[in-house]
């Protein structure tokens, strides 16, 4: 999924904080839930975001950086508009995943876990994206690229520089 990135810095991130824990409660549980909402929203934690939750949840700022940095599904770096993610667990990697990490890092000119300069595309490799079958495995977004080779990977790029995965939102390419 797209979002629109919005920049903290572009208006108070202590009132959009606060409303954003005012709807699930400030009660320790519901901080995951919370961190969530606000990496949709910015695409990534950002520190004043974190120290507004903070403040906002009377809880110690170590506890919100050891959650945020605890789960790898929580970004402390901006992320591009669109993520790219390579499973390079066991069995996708006996399935020549490295190649296709390969074959984007030479494209996008980046490693794992960086964004393009002009913040487009975000590349990550995971562990195992729970679809060991359709290795290897990729997702662009929330859409998922099974039995993924260097030319469909090629196709899938040209896919997102051209604005067309949403339109692919509920494909399953295998
Ligand atoms: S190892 Fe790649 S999906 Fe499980």
């Amino acid at each position: 999924m797209t979002t629109t990135a919005v920049k903290p810095e572009e208006y108070d991130v202590q009132e959009a904080i606060d409303k954003i824990v005012a709807e699930y409660g400030a009660k320790p549980s519901a901080l995951i839930m919370i961190l969530q909402d606000i990496q949709k929203h910015y695409r990534y934690l950002p520190e004043s975001a974190m120290h507004a939750v903070s403040k906002s949840m009377k809880l110690p700022i170590a506890q919100i950086y050891g959650v945020a940095t605890f789960y790898r599904s929580f970004s402390l770096k901006p992320k591009g508009k669109n993520h790219v993610c390579v499973c390079t667990g066991t069995a996708c990697h006996v399935r020549q995943a490295t190649v296709i990490v390969d074959k984007l890092r030479r494209d996008l000119k980046i490693e794992p876990g960086e964004t393009t300069p002009d913040g487009e595309i975000s590349l990550e490799t995971v562990n195992c994206l729970g679809a060991c079958a359709l290795g290897p495995l990729v997702t662009a977004n929330d859409i998922y690229y099974g039995n993924m080779t260097v030319s469909k990977t090629e196709q899938m790029l040209n896919d997102i520089r051209a604005g067309k995965l949403s339109a692919k939102k509920d494909e399953v390419a295998g």
